[in-house]
């Protein structure tokens, strides 16, 4: 067989040092459909790391497909800032009455930007505003994006680090599970809380992701999340859950926090809202927290007609049923089942699996170990990524609208990857 180099001379010396993803998957991707990649060169690839969690119906899903194309055919709106069109209409009320009204959400809806970390800025504004208080608490190994006051709020260090000033105004507080749960969960937040002498200035908002995805798929418990809910009430902090990457059924219901039986005061969604990979970003708030000023925040690109059509098209399909959140738990299963082999064939090599729904992480015992399982896996065929702070967990993201034999079909590589590797 003739091995033909991808041809990758104009990312290299064109594009800048920071692009990351390209690296480890060093070839020139062509065309995607469902859970499959391909290059240009004719190789195929599952793709298990979905835009990292932004195609949860699959590539190109061939439903919202023909609802983009039939919207650009008849030249329906592309670009309108935040105009009132059909696309956002019918945008709002399909979310209204698939999701906010079924669950007894009474949200508003705004729309901050196309990006996660619009959503995750415009969040923090509104609870300072509200609160009149300018400190965040978040949690050890969070991920809330690359902006500024994103980064304040995020753990990693190297990330944080790329801000190049100080970032200010957010207190770190234990994940859960953090100390091993060798003390009571909040014991430090709630001292820090009530001592006058802590030093920590009384937040405006907590957040938090209900599972950690860029921190290593770490998964907070319900009673975690209902104990952190209480505790924000007790003490007038809003609670922010940010859903971006979680969200949209990732973890089986639409709302990663439904199964705590919570309702945040604010909620951050995006990636999968679109449903086809197109930029669209919603910060959800209850009403009585819609103090903004008209234009107050602001930018260009937050009303991305063609991502409300899309979404519209996913929601209708996906969602107006209780179908999809069984299947996703459903396919978890299959996930776990394969992942407890995986760990019981190397134990000493695989320190433990974890996940909820259709996100599972790997956790390697020699941290090196989970990149070269991920560059082994791409080889194999396999898109997989890793994530947690030295990148010491395989990050297993795969489309929710993989089938049962894709997913077994990827995890038999995986598996083999790992017997590579380990
Ligand atoms: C939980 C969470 N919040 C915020 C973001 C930032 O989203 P974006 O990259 O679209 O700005 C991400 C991205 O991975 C995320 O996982």
């Amino acid at each position: 067989m003739t091995i033909t180099q991808p041809d990758l001379s104009v990312f290299e010396t064109l594009e800048s040092e920071v692009r990351s993803y390209c690296r480890g998957w060093p070839t020139v991707f062509d065309r995607a459909q469902g859970s499959h990649m391909y290059d240009e060169d004719g190789h195929t690839y599952l793709d298990f790391f979905a835009g990292a969690g932004s195609l949860n119906y699959g590539h190109n899903n061939p439903v919202l497909k023909r609802a983009l194309l039939d919207y650009i055919e008849r030249d329906g709106v592309t670009h309108g800032l935040d105009m009132s069109t059909t696309a956002k209409r019918a945008f709002l009320e399909t979310f209204q009455n698939t999701i906010l009204r079924p669950r007894d959400l009474p949200y508003k809806v705004m729309f901050p930007g196309p990006t996660g970390a619009n959503a995750v800025e415009a969040a923090l504004k509104l609870a300072r505003k509200v609160k009149g208080r300018e400190s965040i608490v978040s949690f050890t190994n969070a991920f809330h994006g690359m902006s500024l006051g994103a980064l304040a709020v995020t753990g990693n260090a190297f990330k944080r680090a790329g801000a190049g000033i100080p970032l200010v105004h957010g207190t770190p507080m234990p994940f859960d599970n953090y100390l091993d749960g060798t003390y009571p969960d909040f014991l430090w937040f709630e001292r820090l809380l009530e001592d006058s002498g802590s030093g920590l200035n009384t937040p405006a908002a907590v957040i938090v992701e209900t599972v950690q995805g860029e921190g290593g798929i770490n998964v907070a418990r319900a009673e975690w999340l209902r104990a952190l809910a209480d505790l924000c009430k007790r003490r007038d902090m809003l609670l922010i859950v940010d859903d971006i990457q979680m969200g949209c059924g990732r973890t089986g219901a639409f709302f990663s926090f439904e199964e705590a039986g919570i309702v945040p005061d604010i909620v951050t969604v995006s990636k999968s809202i679109s449903g086809y990979g197109l930029p669209l970003a919603l910060t959800l708030f209850k009403p009585e927290l819609d103090v903004w000023e008209p234009g107050e925040h602001n930018g260009t690109f937050r009303g991305n007609n063609p991502a409300f059509v899309t979404a519209a098209a996913a929601l209708d399909t996906y969602w107006a049923d209780g179908q999809m959140e069984k299947q996703t738990l459903a396919r978890g299963e299959i996930i776990e089942s394969h992942l407890r082999a995986i760990v019981e064939e190397h134990p000493d090599a695989i320190a433990e699996y974890r996940g909820r729904g259709m996100v599972w992480g790997l956790e390697c015992s020699d941290k090196p170990l989970a990149n070269k399982i991920a560059k082994r896996a791409f080889e194999l065929g396999l898109l997989i990524e890793t994530s947690g702070p030295e990148s010491e967990v395989v990050k297993l993201l795969p489309a929710l609208t993989t089938t049962p034999e894709e997913l077994d079909e990827g995890l038999r590589i995986l598996a083999r990857a790992v017997r590579d590797c380990a």
